[in-house]
């Protein structure tokens, strides 16, 4: 994948409330260009290998229940800058810290259950893209 590119999810609760269409239309007005895109479910065992780096956190089990508990929409996303725009565009982690018109702001309950996420850096946006999508399924 090239480094121009992100990889999201919408995460479960998201997608319980309807807000599927609300946060493409936003990430398409933002400028990222969708170029690969599906509705999954995540096993246990998926979830707890693509956050495994908070395997020790105390929230892992929480994390990993809600993760799985419903279809999330899975995305990668193009555009210059890809991996540190769109954290700016979904904002803090805790929407209560998100600025305004993120979408952690206009659609996050808590820290626990916020909505998106955005991938950390180009090799993890490479590694998690891989991870959801074979080569057919990117344009
Ligand atoms: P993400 O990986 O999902 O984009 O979120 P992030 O980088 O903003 O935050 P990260 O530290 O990677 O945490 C991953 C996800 O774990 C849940 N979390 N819960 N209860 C808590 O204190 C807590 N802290 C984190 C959130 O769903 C967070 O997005
Ligand atoms: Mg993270």
């Amino acid at each position: 994948m090239a480094t121009n590119r992100t990889f999201t999810m919408l995460k479960p609760d998201a997608v319980e409330k309807g807000h599927i269409g609300a946060i493409l239309e936003k990430i398409n007005a933002s400028g990222f260009r969708i170029v690969a895109l599906k509705l999954t479910q995540m096993t246990k065992a998926d979830a707890e290998t693509f956050y495994a780096v908070h395997n020790e956190r105390p929230f892992f089990g929480e994390l990993v229940e809600y993760m799985t508990r419903g279809p999330v929409v899975a995305a990668v996303l193009e555009k210059e800058n890809a991996v540190e725009d769109f954290r700016t565009l979904i904002g803090a982690t805790n929407p209560a810290d998100a600025a305004d018109g993120t979408i952690r702001k206009l659609y996050a309950a808590s820290i626990g259950e916020n909505a998106v996420h955005g991938s950390d850096s180009d090799e993890n946006a490479a590694i998690e893209g891989a991870f959801h999508f074979s080569g057919r399924e990117m344009f």
